[in-house]
């Protein structure tokens, strides 16, 4: 009996179970391109795509609460990047982004918005860091501000939390399809670019799409995660995550094959599976339980982007799903 049921179980994890589930499956909590914070009293901050970056809270990173949007009353600045009265604002990091594809493809923008306390309505608009407009080669959308060597989330002034970090060097990772990645240094807590030069992390062969760039540091290396191929699909979408590394955090990336993340590289660490379509937009939060990862997925349903949240092992130099 016991052999049989040892075969059974290692044929199922064989061809089953290629990625692990995402904890507390399947997520009962919408979020689109989420973004993980947590501030000095252990309470969780989930920032997501929608009309004003919707805002949610939880206590133990499971159940989530809806608090409204961090722009209740709109976010005027960004209407001529969005055509919108509102703010259809995407994809919330330290900075976020508006844009709207029926305006034109390229015409995006990251602007940088400062909270002390990180909930609706507390936010106030510091300036545009980036833009891009047609004919550019790249598109300044997805935004993900890596400071000193660590990746912090959302700058939350005021308020002693891992959120908020002073680092002597902040860098602004972003883009998509085109040429791919970018990287730019802004200073410190104004969020202006020091210089027009943007580095390039990242690029498909073939300019296919790799977004919702995470510049992460752990032990010698800094780790480039990206997102490839189709995100909103529903159950058709094809997004999933990979990864390469350097020593240096503005290029040199190479995926575990040696291969360069500027020409096609990035090792795959987690796509569809099981119930999970499309898995992608990730997000990395250092948390007291270790590193997790948060991202959005599809189910079989194919009409709602749901928060999928995993550990991160990167105890053999690469990172794997757990
Ligand atoms: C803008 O958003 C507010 C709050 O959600 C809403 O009441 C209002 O109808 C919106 N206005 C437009 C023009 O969409
Ligand atoms: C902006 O929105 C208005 C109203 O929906 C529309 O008439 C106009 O064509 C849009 N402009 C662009 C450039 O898409
Ligand atoms: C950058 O500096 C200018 C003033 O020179 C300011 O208006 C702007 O808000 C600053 N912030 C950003 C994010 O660009
Ligand atoms: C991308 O193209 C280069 C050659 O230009 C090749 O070495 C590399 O393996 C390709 N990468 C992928 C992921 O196909």
């Amino acid at each position: 009996m016991h052999w049989l049921s040892l075969l059974v179980t290692l044929t199922f994890a064989s061809f089953s179970f290629a990625y692990p589930n995402p904890i507390a499956i399947y997520g009962n909590t919408a979020a689109d391109d989420p973004m993980l914070c947590k501030d000095g009293s252990g309470t969780y901050f989930l920032y997501s795509t929608g009309p004003g970056i919707e805002v949610r809270t939880s206590t133990d990173r499971i159940t989530w609460t809806y608090a409204g949007v961090v722009w209740p009353d709109g976010a005027s600045w960004t209407d001529p990047f969005t055509n919108t009265t509102n703010g259809s604002l995407w994809a919330p990091d330290s900075l976020l982004r508006g844009i709207n594809f029926r305006v034109s493809k390229r015409k995006s923008a990251i602007f940088f918005a400062k909270s002390s306390t990180g909930l609706p309505g507390s936010f106030t608009n510091e300036g545009l860091v980036v833009s891009t407009a047609d004919g550019d080669s790249y598109n300044a959308i997805d935004p993900n501000l890596l400071i000193g060597e660590f990746k912090f989330n959302l700058v939350f002034l005021d308020r002693l939390s891992i959120c908020h970090e002073d680092g002597s060097t902040w860098y602004l990772s972003f883009g998509s399809f085109w040429t791919g990645i970018k990287g730019v240094p802004v200073k410190p807590n104004t969020g202006n670019t020091t210089t027009s030069t943007l580095d390039s992390l990242a690029q498909r062969n073939g300019s296919q799409a790799v977004e919702a760039s995470v510049i992460y540091k752990y032990g010698d290396y800094y780790y480039l995660f990206t997102s490839w191929d189709k995100c909103c699909e529903g159950a058709s979408s094809t997004y999933n995550v990979r990864v390469g590394r350097s020593k240096s955090r503005s290029g040199g990336f190479v995926d575990a094959d040696g291969v360069a993340l500027t020409d096609g590289g990035g090792t795959l660490i987690l796509a569809s599976h099981d119930g999970v379509f499309g898995p992608g937009g990730q997000d990395l939060l250092a948390d007291s339980d270790g590193i997790v990862m948060v991202y959005h997925y599809f189910t079989s349903a194919g009409t709602i982007q749901y928060l999928g949240i995993n550990h991160l092992d990167f105890s053999n130099g690469w990172p794997v799903v757990v």
